[in-house]
Parts: C-alpha cells; structure tokens; sequence
C-alpha cells in the first residue's frame, strides 16, 4: 500500500466550466484517484476555487456583487457541480481560504530571506478618484491603432493590437471613469526564478517517465527567448491575498496583493490544511503528506492540468517551493492534457460555446459524460467533441455491450432460476477461456491506469466488457436450458459472477452505474480482484440478488439533433 497525493489544477471561481475544462484535469484526477483508492493506497485528492486576480473582480462586478460575496455563492456552485460529476475530492478549498493566506504569505517570506525575492521600481497609472493604482486593463481609452474607444490597456479588443496604458489616447479609469489619472512610481516583487534554472533543469531532466507534453512544454519555457524569466508576484488589487513577509508588514507593499498565479498552487497545500482543520485533525494530519520532514517522504505525489498550466507546475511553483529552503513535498508526477474542442471550433467560456457543467447533467446523468469524455481525453493531441460520436459512444459501448450483458443475465435468470444465483453444472472450457482473456486484459487494464494512459485504459475496460457479452452469445444459456438446465445455470453463474466483476473495475469510469450494479447484485463490499478465477467465483450458488434497472438508456437520434441544435450557439 503506498500513499498518493492528487491534485487538480484548481479551476477559476468565475463561471461554470465547461466540458474541455473538466475533461483537462478535474475528471482524469477522479479516476485516478479511484482507482488508486480501489486498489487500497491511502489517497488524499484535493481541489479548490482560484477566486482571486482580475477575471474575478471583473466577473463580480458584472454580477454587481461584491467580490468575496460573488467568490462564496460560485464557489458553492461549482462545489454542486463537482458532486454532481461524482469528482471525489477529499477537499474542495477555496484559495482565497485563511490557511492559503497565512501560507502564501509565509512563503513570500521565506523567498524574500533566502534572496529570491526582487523589489523592482515601476511607473504605473495611478488614480486619484479611485485612490489606486490601476492595473493594465482597468484603464480603457482609444486605440492609437484603430481608433476603438474602449480599448484596454493591455490590448484592444477590436484591433488585438497589444498595447500599454500609456499608449491610450484619453485613457480613463475603468472603475470610475475617472480621467485624473498620473503615472507614478511604485514598488513590485519579482520571484528571481531565474537564479533556480539550472536547478530546475537538472530537476525536469530527471523526470524521464513524465509525458512528452509536460516535459517539452517546461524545457521550452527554460530555454526558448533567452531562458526562464523571473516573474511579478504582485499586483495593484483589493481583492487577494495581501502583500506580506509572513506575519509582518512589507513596507512599500502597501494596498497590494500577491498575484493570482503565486497563491494558486500555494492553495493544494492549503486545500488539505483546511481539510484537516475541518476535520478537527491537526497540523500534522495535512504536514504528512506536504513535508517531507513529517512523514512526506514516501508520498507520490501526481498533479492533472491543461498543457496551458504546465509552466507554473513545472517550473513556478516548484520555484517557490525550492526558493523557501523548506523540506515541501515536490511534485513526482505531471500528467497534462491537449485540449477538447467543441464541433468544429474551441469551447470557449466568453463566448458561451460548447457544453457547460449544469448543462451536461441536465440532460444526462454524470456517467454517460464521465465515460466519453474519459475515452476520448486528449492525451497525445487534441480531441474533439461531436454529438454523433457521443451518441455512438453511449449507445455502444455502455447500452450495447455493458447495460445490456447485464440486463440479459440478470433477466434471463430472474425467468428460469428466480433471483438466486443457480446452483448445477460446472464451469468448464469456455470459463476457462474467457477467464484467461480476461486476466490478460485487467493486467494491461492495470498498467494503464498505473501509468495513467487513460484512453488506453478505457479501451481495456471495454474490451473486458466485450468479452462477457462474446462469451454469452456463443454460450447461449437460452438454448442450452432445454436440454442441459445444469449447463445453464453454470452459464449464468459464471455470467453474474462476471456483472460483479465488471462494477468493480468499471466504477472509477463510472462510479454510479457501479454502485447500482454492485448493489443489485447485494455485492457492495466487492474487493478489487486479486485473482480472476476466484472472482469468478465470489458469488456462489444461493446468493440472491435483484434484476437491476436498466444501467443506461440510448440516446435516440431526434434526441442528439434536438441537442445538436440547442447547444449551437451561445450559452444564454
Ligand atoms: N485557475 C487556473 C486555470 O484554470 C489553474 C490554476 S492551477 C493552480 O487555468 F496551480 F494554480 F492551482
Ligand atoms: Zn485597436
């Protein structure tokens, strides 16, 4: 039994996430972390809010709410929707939580006295009516480019042309619309990552097992354009974690906020402090699996992100926790992911395409999504999501081959024997047989969820499925009943022991079609399969059961066009 930390990349608080997003972290960690709970290793899985930076103060300020007001309600929204996926996290923080306070401020500390923090002079916009300073896109004024009169201080949103605040004609305060605006001296920290290089280097070269995507994204970010960059950690909002040198004052850092992407990650450790602290448990309930010097050190620890959050995981964060000199638990394992795009285009949160949480389990209950969103991830190029294909999918593989291998042996039973598993006969060569195939198959099953090759896995899993409904067809207990009742019931003894089998391997993919499985068959303390033969055996003749509910329904093509059509264009 070992010990395994999982966490996913924490998704931001403003808005609900769509399908790609899910598909990109949170869903891939769940299976991991299911299965590695199946298997009996000790799991803490974590996830959280990103509430803070300026999507969240714009998006709160669009709700016209205030922002920490805005971060509570969403932060419940989208803890609803992870339950609703059945996402087992131990702990769904938030990062704008006290614990992540205190930590990222202590670890700004920590920096700072080892000499990895830089106090650097900039000229920034400074407003007079708001009493601030403004950061980049809180300034709109008129393009020098195109002459839009909205354009934002970053960029223009009408010409893309990437600008600075000083470029804008008549800039004004986005806030306020103030134009009393002045430029200003002001005082920023740079986290001087480039001091960690070729520690860092040394580090990504040792991780000879990470997938390419990981590793070819983080050696790019360490060598192209001159090399890995040290960074701004902080910012001019109200909305964050203040600047501070642990528990004291920074001067100069006065009405500043650490950025977003510094007090992010900082939020995993967070997340399982405050489950400890929930839980009433202690300091070191969460120091066991974050120090190295608490009982860490034999943790694996494996992260789950979009290929667009590799460089902060590769690199940043682990700049920070090497940069504090502490004994922090470093990441062992990056598993990313290309992206899902949406029928012929990207899924895109701004402009409401594709399919969102709340929508997805409006029209379907979470394991149908689970299971295609999982055997299609987009682990070695980009996927692309098509109602056909999910219909295809559905249809396929869980109503044809799984939900109708156990509708048929649970009914045909019910009709010939009762609700008992049949006594008679014995298994011979055809068990045999497939007994064999299957052993052969959960192996390379296992492997590849070890590994967490998660299509290759989810093709195993169907595979093993397929074998049972093979198996049945050409056994056909239906026929044998007239002449050999004794050869039937083996037939469907062995067939019920292999309904069992598969909702104890199919649940982390589909956890509650599972559940309902192994309950129908009174097999909820199913074990993972040491050995196949005597799995197939763990339902013994006499064991009562009940003919579950259909598992899965299929989805009717007027269906898939209705849907096809309502989730064209933007979200409303
Ligand atoms: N909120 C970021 C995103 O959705 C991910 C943050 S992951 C963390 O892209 F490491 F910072 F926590
Ligand atoms: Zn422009």
């Amino acid at each position: 039994m070992a010990r395994i930390l999982i966490t996913s990349a924490i998704p931001y608080i403003n808005g609900i996430k769509h399908l790609g997003n899910l598909v990109g972290s949170q869903l891939p960690a769940d299976l991991y972390a299911r299965y590695a709970r199946a298997r009996g290793h000790e799991v803490m899985f974590v996830c959280a809010t990103d509430e803070h930076g300026t999507p969240a103060e714009l998006a709160a300020a669009k709700a016209g709410k205030p922002v920490a007001e805005y971060c509570a309600e969403m932060h419940e929204v989208q803890k609803d929707l992870s339950d609703g996926f059945r996402l087992s996290f131990d702990k769904f923080g938030r990062s704008s939580s006290p614990q992540n306070h205190a930590l990222t401020q202590y670890f700004a500390g920590r920096l700072a006295d080892n000499g990895y923090i830089e106090e650097v002079s900039e000229r920034q916009v400074y407003s007079k009516a708001d009493g601030r300073f403004l950061p980049d896109r809180y300034i709109e004024g008129t393009c020098p480019n195109c002459g839009y009169d909205k354009a934002r201080g970053d960029q223009c949103e009408n010409c893309t042309k990437q600008l600075d605040p000083t470029d804008l004609i008549d800039p004004r305060s986005a806030i306020s619309g103030s134009t009393d605006l002045e430029v200003r001296e002001t005082k920023h920290l740079y986290l001087r990552q480039s001091l960690l290089k070729d520690e860092l280097d040394a580090w990504i070269s040792s991780k000879t097992d990470w997938p390419v995507l990981t590793t070819s994204i983080a050696k790019k970010w360490l060598h192209d354009e001159g090399g890995l960059r040290d960074r701004g950690i902080t910012r001019d909002l109200d909305w964050g974690v203040p600047v501070k040198r642990g528990d004291a004052d920074w001067p100069g850092m006065e009405g500043k906020v650490f950025y977003v992407w510094f007090d992010a990650p900082i939020e995993y450790i967070a997340a399982t402090q405050e489950w400890a602290d929930e839980n009433g448990l202690g300091d070191a309930a969460w120091q066991r699996w974050w120090r190295t010097d608490k009982g860490a050190d034999d943790v694996r620890y494996v992260q789950f992100m979009g290929k667009d959050n590799v460089p902060f995981h590769a690199l940043s964060f682990p700049a920070t926790i090497l940069g504090s000199g502490d004994p922090w638990k470093l990441v062992d394992y990056i598993k990313s992911f290309n992206y899902l795009n949406y029928d012929g285009g990207q899924f895109s949160t701004s402009q409401g395409r594709g399919v969102f949480m709340d929508q997805a389990l409006d029209i379907l209950p979470a394991d149908y999504w689970r299971w295609w969103l999982l055997s299609h991830a987009p682990e070695t190029s980009d996927a692309e999501f098509t109602w056909e294909n999910f219909q295809a999918s559905v249809n396929k593989d869980l109503a044809d081959v799984l939900g109708n291998f156990v509708s048929r042996v649970t009914k045909f039973c019910r009709s010939k024997f009762g609700e008992v598993v049949p006594a008679g006969g014995a298994y011979g060569p055809a068990e045999q047989a497939v007994t064999q195939q299957i052993a052969a198959r959960l192996s390379s099953y296992e492997r590849h969820m070890e590994a967490i090759e998660i299509r290759k896995a989810a093709a195993e899993l169907r595979a093993i499925w397929a074998a049972g409904n093979e198996y049945l067809q050409e056994a056909a207990p239906w026929a044998a009943f007239k002449d050999d009742p004794d050869r039937a019931a083996a037939i469907i003894r062995f067939s019920l022991n292999l309904a069992r089998l598969y909702g104890i391997l199919s649940a982390p993919f589909i956890p509650d079609a599972s559940a309902a499985l192994l309950k129908a068959l009174d097999a909820e303390d199913a074990d993972w399969p040491q050995d196949v033969e005597a799995a197939l055996q763990a339902l013994p003749a006499g064991h009562g059961f009940t003919v579950p509910d259909n598992l899965f329904r299929k989805i009717a093509d007027e269906e898939r066009e209705d849907w096809q059509t309502r989730f064209a264009g933007q979200r409303g």
